[in-house]
């Protein structure tokens, strides 16, 4: 592997090295992998999980950070450079890239004119797979199987990228999918028909208490509004979960989330046994330092 742009990149064997090498790194494993090394974090999009667990894992792995959070300071937004400029003059200075930006298929542009490794950290609504190996992570950690999991997904299906990331990595593990959304934004029917090409089991749902009793897993995610060109006013009241929402769970089903998280998720969720989410976040360290040690191995 030498970079990783799609979650589709990556083979069920990538997949499941990952996991087992970021296991060995919350088990206390150490390696500096990236000593002399430089790695370019370029945010161009808001981020604070995704950034500083990328930050953390290149320290902790041996590597320096160069890069921004701000791409405000850039010769991009005040001078009038191009993304394509940027980023070739970037690749020039560092060993790998990680690239958060707002635009569909920005993390393929790099991978097109930088002759370095490329990291995804979210592109658009499109893609983000690191985000997905630690969904996976801890649907794995705390299920002991991702197999034909019972996978409930709620919220914004149509712009969300850990989504869309998701939903290929299901593929893999022959999960069954119960989709949970206004019908304004479900996923889109390219979506659903790779789906259903794969032969995988979905349904759609207005409210999570209708099929709560066969999950193993739900996964909110927020209301996307910025990435909204109309249906402003769609009322999400019924994508929002309560403690009454999880009176009929199994004990051990597992509450995700991506974050940050909104009115889907109140906090007193927090302190129920269903809670996962900041566990979930944590973990995604161990990932990302996986990854990164595969990657340059
Ligand atoms: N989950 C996630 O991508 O969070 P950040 O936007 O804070 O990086």
């Amino acid at each position: 592997m030498h970079n990783l742009i799609s979650i589709s990149d990556l083979s069920k064997n990538e997949i499941l090295n990952i996991l087992n090498l970021a296991n060995e790194f919350k088990q206390g494993r150490v390696s500096d992998i990236l000593s002399k090394r430089i790695i370019a974090s370029c945010f161009f999009e808001a981020s604070t999980r995704t950034r500083l667990s990328f930050d953390s894992a290149i320290q902790r792995l041996g590597g320096k950070v160069i890069g921004f959070a701000d791409s405000n300071a850039t010769s991009l937004a005040n001078k009038g450079e191009s993304l394509s400029d940027t980023l070739k003059i970037i690749g020039a200075y560092a060993d790998a890239m990680i690239i958060r930006h707002p635009q569909d298929g920005a993390a393929r542009l790099a991978h097109d004119v930088c002759n370095i490794p490329i990291i995804n950290a979210g592109d658009g609504a499109n893609q983000h797979p690191t985000q997905t190996l630690l969904d996976l992570f801890a649907i794995m950690y705390t299920q002991g199987r991702m197999e034909e999991i019972n996978l409930g997904i709620m919220g914004d299906l149509k712009h969300g990228r850990t989504v869309r990331s998701l939903i290929d990595a299901a593929k893999l593990f022959n999960m069954n999918l119960f989709l949970i959304a206004p019908k304004e934004l479900r996923m889109d029917h390219d979506q659903l028909f790779s789906l259903k090409q794969a032969s995988i089991s979905y349904s759609f749902h207005n409210n999570a208490e209708e099929i709560i009793d066969k999950l193993d897993c739900l996964y909110l995610t927020r209301v996307q509004r910025e990435r909204f060109i109309d249906n402003e006013n769609i009322n999400f009241d019924s994508y929002c979960i309560n403690s009454g929402t999880l009176d009929k769970a199994k004990p051990n089903l597992k509450i995700l989330h991506p974050l940050p998280r909104r009115e889907e998720l109140p906090e007193v969720i927090d302190d129920t046994p269903f809670a996962h989410y900041f566990q979930q976040a944590a973990d995604g360290l161990y990932v990302r330092m996986a990854l990164l040690e595969i990657l340059f191995t």
